[in-house]
C-alpha cells in the first residue's frame, strides 16, 4: 500500500471575490521508503501539496490519504495526533529555536508527544537524539545554538530534529533555497543517506535540477497539474543526460 496518496485533488483559495486554483486535479501515489522530489517552478503548487500532505491543510475536494487515512475526514485531534506520530517537517528558513542549543533543538518534537511521563519520555529518546545528532555530523555542536552555526549546519539540526519522533514520513518544502548550491547538495545527500539507512520516506520539493536528479521519484508540477510523473530511473537519467550535455 502506498504512504501517500493524492486523488484527484483541488484546493482553491479565496481571494477577494475570486478564487486561486491553486491545486487542479492531481492525483498521485508514493512507496514506503521512496526518495520523491515536488519539482517546479514558483506557484506551480509544490507548497500546498507538501501542506496538503503534512495535514497543515484540507483538499477542497478530493482525497489525501497517509498511511491508509482519509486526512479530510479527521478531526483536529486525530489529524494532530496523525501529524505527530507520522511526519517530521524541515522548512527553507530551518525554524530553529534560537534560546535552545542543538540537543534541545532535536529534542523539541518529543516535548510535543503524548503518553508516559515528560521526564520518561526525554530519557527514553536520549540515546535516538544522540544518535541523530551523530548521524549528521553535529556530535561537537551540541552544546552550540543555532546563531553560532552555519546555515548548513543549522539545517543539519533541522533534519535531526525532523527525525526524533521516528516519523515515517519527512516533509522538506524548498530545503536547499536557503543555501548555496554546493551546501545545499550537502544536505540532500545526507537526506538521502538517512533515507537509506532508516527507509524514512523523504519528500522534498525544489526547482533546481541538481538537486531533484537524485531523487527516486520525480513529480513534476506546472500550473498546480501534474506534468510528469515518473517512479523508475528513466527520468533521472534523461536529465542526468541534459545536465551533462
Ligand atoms: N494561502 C493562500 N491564499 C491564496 N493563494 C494562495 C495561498 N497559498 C498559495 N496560494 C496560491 O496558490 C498557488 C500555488 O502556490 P504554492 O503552492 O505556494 O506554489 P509553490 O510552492 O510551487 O511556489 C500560487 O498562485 C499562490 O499564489
Ligand atoms: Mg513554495
Amino acid at each position: 500500500m502506498a504512504i501517500v496518496s493524492l486523488q484527484n485533488v483541488w484546493k482553491t483559495y479565496p481571494m477577494g471575490k475570486t478564487e486561486v486554483h491553486a491545486v487542479n486535479g492531481v492525483s498521485f501515489e508514493i512507496e514506503k521508503g521512496d526518495f520523491v522530489s515536488i519539482v517546479g517552478p514558483s506557484g506551480s503548487g509544490k507548497s500546498t501539496i507538501l501542506n496538503l500532505i503534512g495535514c497543515i491543510d484540507v483538499p477542497t475536494s478530493g482525497t489525501v490519504c497517509i498511511d491508509g487515512r482519509e486526512t479530510g475526514a479527521l478531526s483536529e485531534r486525530e489529524t494532530t495526533q496523525l501529524r505527530h506520530a507520522t511526519i517530521g517537517f524541515i522548512f527553507q528558513s530551518f525554524n530553529l529555536l534560537p534560546v535552545l542549543n542543538v540537543y534541545e533543538n532535536v529534542e523539541f518534537p518529543v516535548l510535543l508527544g503524548k503518553g508516559d511521563g515528560l521526564r520518561k519520555r526525554r530519557a527514553e529518546a536520549r540515546d535516538h537524539i544522540d544518535h541523530l545528532i551523530e548521524s549528521v555530523g553535529l556530535s561537537q555542536w551540541r552544546r552550540h545554538r543555532p546563531n553560532e552555526l552555519s546555515g548548513g549546519q543549522r539545517q543539519r539540526v533541522a533534519i535531526a530534529r525532523a527525525l526524533a519522533t521516528q516519523p515515517q514520513i519527512v516533509l522538506a518544502d524548498e530545503p536547499t533555497a536557503n543555501l548555496d548550491s554546493s551546501t545545499g547538495q550537502e544536505i540532500i545527500e545526507l537526506m538521502k543517506r538517512i533515507n537509506h539507512e532508516l527507509h524514512t520516506t523523504f519528500i522534498f520539493s525544489t526547482h533546481d535540477r541538481e538537486i531533484f536528479s537524485i531523487a527516486d521519484h520525480i513529480i513534476r508540477l506546472k500550473d498546480g497539474t501534474v506534468l510528469e510523473n515518473e517512479r523508475s530511473g528513466g527520468l533521472r537519467k534523461r536529465l542526468k543526460a541534459a545536465v551533462e550535455r
